[in-house]
């Protein structure tokens, strides 16, 4: 399992970046980049190297928290899983790489993709003395169209990138990606309904080819959870100085709403129930929502089991849990 917080080597390159760069202006910059994204611009706006490392520094901390966490979930299903090649789409800074070289180090070749080359020249300037990353490839222009010329890599992932295209590219690109994930594909968005929506079309879409679900989900059967309910997780991340500063935020922390999914050509050796919700740690017992092989349970641990017990004690949301039935 690897940690949440960004590795040494990054949290270096990013500090050196920060060198003579003004807190003010990069709070400016990265409030005017969040709000393009909330009206749907996507990263269209981030046009100078300035505004890449206003983005960076305040979003890379939490889309990595994010993404190591899908990775700490794949890997926990896939314990066997050695990936050798990355192809990381919609790449942006090199986020998910930086991730990927820390939780899977057998990871010697990294290709990214991005048709911005204001992040993508940060990319490589943060990976430039990384001991994993400094090697690493980058492909100018539409994933889609470069994805059709590369060779397939053992991992793919693509970090919130899906929800800038349009339905019909979502598809495509869906499609291409698979086609050159030997062995595994992750996708991962924001934890709202319609980043759950894009997650469930493209699992819906890649199961009809025979992909199996890792995680979250323990079956390839439709997802048993109902609108307004949708399936999230959170995962929290401290925030430095810096971060603080550029988000105008108080507490030394954040928690970063996010849904994955990870899918892989053979299926896994084992299942585990997943936990969607903070588990409700009562007096008498402990309540758990669970996604099962046959659905959605409300798992209920008595204290007086206790075994059973001191185990749930230990659930956190987005956990795999093996529960007794
Ligand atoms: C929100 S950023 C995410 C960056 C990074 N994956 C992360 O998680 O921090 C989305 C990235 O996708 C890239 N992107 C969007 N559409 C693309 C496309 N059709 N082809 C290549 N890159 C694309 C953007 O340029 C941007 O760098």
């Amino acid at each position: 399992m690897i940690s949440p917080t960004l590795p040494a080597e990054l949290k270096a390159a990013l500090d050196g970046k920060l060198q003579g760069f003004s807190r003010t202006d990069a709070a400016q910059r990265s409030q005017k980049i969040s709000t393009a994204y909330r009206a749907g611009g996507g990263s269209g706006t981030i046009k100078s190297e300035a505004d890449a490392l206003a983005y960076a520094l305040a979003r890379m901390p939490a889309t990595y928290a994010a993404v190591a966490a899908s990775l700490n979930a794949l890997g926990e299903i896939a314990s066997d899983l050695a990936p050798e090649t990355l192809l990381d789409v919609g790449a942006g800074p090199g986020t998910a790489s930086w991730a990927a070289a820390e939780a899977f180090p057998t990871l010697q070749d990294f290709t990214l993709l991005d048709a911005n080359a204001t992040l993508s020249r940060l990319a490589l300037d943060l990976a430039r003395d990384s001991t994993r990353l400094a090697e690493c490839r980058y492909l100018p222009g539409e994933a889609g169209v470069n994805l059709a010329e590369v060779s397939p890599a053992d991992l793919v992932i693509a970090s919130y990138i899906i929800g800038e295209l349009s339905e019909a590219d979502q598809r495509k690109l869906t499609e291409a990606m698979w086609a050159k994930a030997r062995h595994a594909l992750v996708v991962i968005e924001p934890g709202t309904p319609a980043g759950y929506a894009r997650i469930l079309a493209l699992r819906q879409q890649l199961i009809a080819r025979g992909a199996y679900v890792v995680a979250p989900c323990p079956h390839e059967r439709s997802c048993p959870l109902t609108a307004p309910d949708w399936c999230h997780f959170s995962q929290r991340l401290p925030r430095s100085q810096a971060h603080r500063q550029i988000k105008g935020a108080e507490v030394p922390f954040e928690d970063e709403r996010f849904i994955y999914v990870a899918l892989t050509r053979t299926a896994p050796e084992s299942r585990a129930a997943r936990v969607l919700a903070p588990p409700d740690v009562g007096k008498a017992e402990i309540t758990a929502k669970l996604c099962t092989e046959e659905g959605v349970a409300l798992a209920k641990v008595p204290r007086r089991d206790k075994a059973a017990y001191a185990s749930a004690r230990r659930w956190r949301w987005g956990d795999a849990v093996i529960a007794e039935s």
